[in-house]
């Protein structure tokens, strides 16, 4: 048994299956090659600008203040180290699937399947989030032009519930609020997030039409969105006044920390270009590119944007904002401009959206091709040549929660499940045979000896955390989920230390494994809680059906 679960597919088969596409009688031609290093830059940038700057880094910019530019710096860094590790792959094993693929060939099926349940979380649940912001966006750009939809028509029920309730307890009027104008069915106010759904079920319909038309799409929302971002900053840059930097980190490390789940989300989606590595023309040498230029052009992006805003209004002011940047304008009474970023708000959420819903019907086709999967999630349309199923699936799984579900409670469960995800990356990395491609035509990732340098930067982390440390072990009580979170993480921490002075280990996925296993000890324990219980319900699929219908198991088995 144990064997089996950790049977591997050689890169061989992968290729070969990809190259076959879906080679059971269901299959057809293949998906359709036309993207090029300019396209998966710009896909990058589609995926990764999006709600996280818009939406949720104005709580973000709240606790940490403007320091809240080294918690950018620390996650860049962080996905740097993967995005190098997700090159090493892309240029070993260019089929579709992301790091799902990966771990098959590394860490073998049942962790190849961990890691797809787990991209789930990334690409599906992500997407409510940016759904929900998208919907939030969109709404200031119709009340720009007069037009007001009903309060239960644009939010969830439990922050209609909330706001209501709050709005009793503080004495204040309720008349107008979600929860009081919502039609009633029996005892439940119907309260639904209806453009949120409407956006992801139009998304999905051009996702699935074709890959040349979300191309063309993706390019023309994400230059527009830079040209807005860059306006921000050109604007905003003379209404800075530098007293609001001081001081620049109000609560210290750990109130810059809080920030971890949101401003990690902002970075997420420069993997999902993986997923489209069989649609481009040279994966190998342009699929890595596109990664690494689109993390450097949204980081430096990033950290401009929070220095202006935060240097345009106190960070004080941002508690609880869903709309910084449009909402720093109207501070200072550039409503006009407020609105443009509004409405650029929507088009990156849009440019989003459609990235992830391409993403996830790729990853489930390739878990399809593998047999763990039933096998219509690999048909690819005739016409269209596009995963048809899987993208009506994906379709359905993020707009209906999207009228329904609170986007503070995804975002976490994202990012937690995305870090997961990275850590497995990285680590697999280590587990791939050394070869170095000298043709100049592939990436190779620069091999560094971790043995001196890792150690000596976990001495560093050690010192600056002492007192945290100390504090962490002498306060152990039942309720220290917390804590008992960063006590695994430095036992963790020394382990792989350990390895990697003893086995030579590269530095670069060793420091990318640790920091994110570092954000993610970060994220609040509630959301462990959902992600354990998301990730055994997956393991219970699993065993109830991909194990038995594993194709490398079947293959093994003819053997
Ligand atoms: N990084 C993406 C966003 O911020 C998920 O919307």
């Amino acid at each position: 048994m144990s064997n089996s679960l950790f049977r591997k597919k050689s890169l061989a088969n992968i290729i070969s299956d990809a190259n076959a596409g879906v080679s059971d009688g269901h299959g057809t031609k293949g998906l359709d090659k036309v993207l090029g290093v300019r396209d998966l830059t710009l896909m990058g940038i589609a995926a990764v600008i999006g709600a996280g700057i818009f939406s949720t880094i104005g709580q973000a910019a709240y606790d940490g203040g403007p320091g809240v530019i080294f918690l950018f710096l620390i996650t860049a860094i962080t996905c740097g180290f993967t995005a190098l590790c997700y090159a090493e792959f892309a240029s070993r094993v260019p089929v579709a699937g992301s790091a799902y693929t990966y771990s098959y060939v590394t860490f073998g099926e049942l962790t190849a399947w961990i890691i797809g349940w787990a991209l789930i979380l990334e690409y599906s649940i992500g997407n409510i989030v940016v759904a929900i912001s998208w919907s939030s966006y969109f709404n200031n750009v119709l009340e720009g032009m007069n037009i007001h939809l009903p309060e239960w028509m644009i939010t969830d029920y439990k922050t209609a519930q909330h706001t209501y309730e709050a709005a009793l307890a503080a004495n204040q009027s309720t008349e107008g609020l979600a929860w009081t104008t919502a039609p009633m069915l029996g005892n439940w106010h119907v309260v639904l997030n209806i453009p949120a759904f409407i956006i992801v079920i139009l998304i999905t319909i051009l996702a699935y039409i074709g890959i040349r038309e979300s191309k063309k799409s993706a390019n023309f929302m994400v230059g527009l969105k830079i040209v807005v971002l860059l306006a921000v900053i050109a604007v905003g840059v003379f209404y800075i006044n530098t007293d609001n930097w001081v001081p620049f980190t109000p609560n210290g490390f750990s109130g810059i920390m809080k920030g971890v789940s949101a401003v990690f989300f902002a970075y997420i989606g420069f993997d999902a270009i993986s997923t489209t590595a069989e649609e481009c023309g040279n994966p190998q040498r342009d699929m890595p590119r596109g990664m690494i230029y689109s993390l450097l052009i949204c980081t430096i992006i990033y950290i401009v944007v929070t220095l202006v805003i935060t240097g345009m209004v106190h960070y004080g002011e941002f508690s609880n904002v869903k709309d910084p940047l449009a909402f720093v304008f109207e501070k200072i009474n550039m409503t006009k401009i407020g609105y443009i970023v509004s409405v650029s708000a929507v088009i990156a959420a849009t440019s989003v959206i459609l990235v992830f819903q391409i993403g996830q019907p790729r990853i489930w086709m390739s878990m399809s091709r593998d047999g763990l999967l039933p096998k219509r999630f690999a048909k690819v349309h005739p016409k269209y040549q596009t995963p048809s199923f899987s993208t009506v699936v994906t379709g359905f799984i993020v707009a209906v929660p999207s009228l329904f579900i609170e986007s503070g409670i995804v975002t976490d469960l994202t990012s937690i499940g995305t870090l997961f995800a990275f850590v497995l990356v990285c680590g697999g990395v280590l587990l791939l045979p050394k070869i170095e491609h000298k043709d100049g035509k592939r990436f190779n990732l620069p091999y560094i000896n971790g043995r001196f340098i890792v150690p000596v930067l976990l001495a560093a982390f050690t010192y600056f955390f002492w007192n945290k440390i100390v504090d962490n072990f002498s306060h152990l009580t039942q309720d220290s989920h917390q804590e008992i979170l960063f006590i695994v993480f430095l036992v963790l921490a020394y382990i792989i230390t350990l390895v990697t002075i003893l086995r030579n280990l590269s530095v670069i996925p060793v420091l990318g494994m640790l920091c994110c296993l570092y954000l993610m000890i970060e994220i609040p324990v509630k959301s462990w809680f959902v992600f354990f219980g998301w990730m055994g319900f997956g393991l219970v699929i699993y065993f109830l059906y991909g194990f038995r219908n594993s194709r490398l198991a079947q293959r093994q088995a003819q053997a």
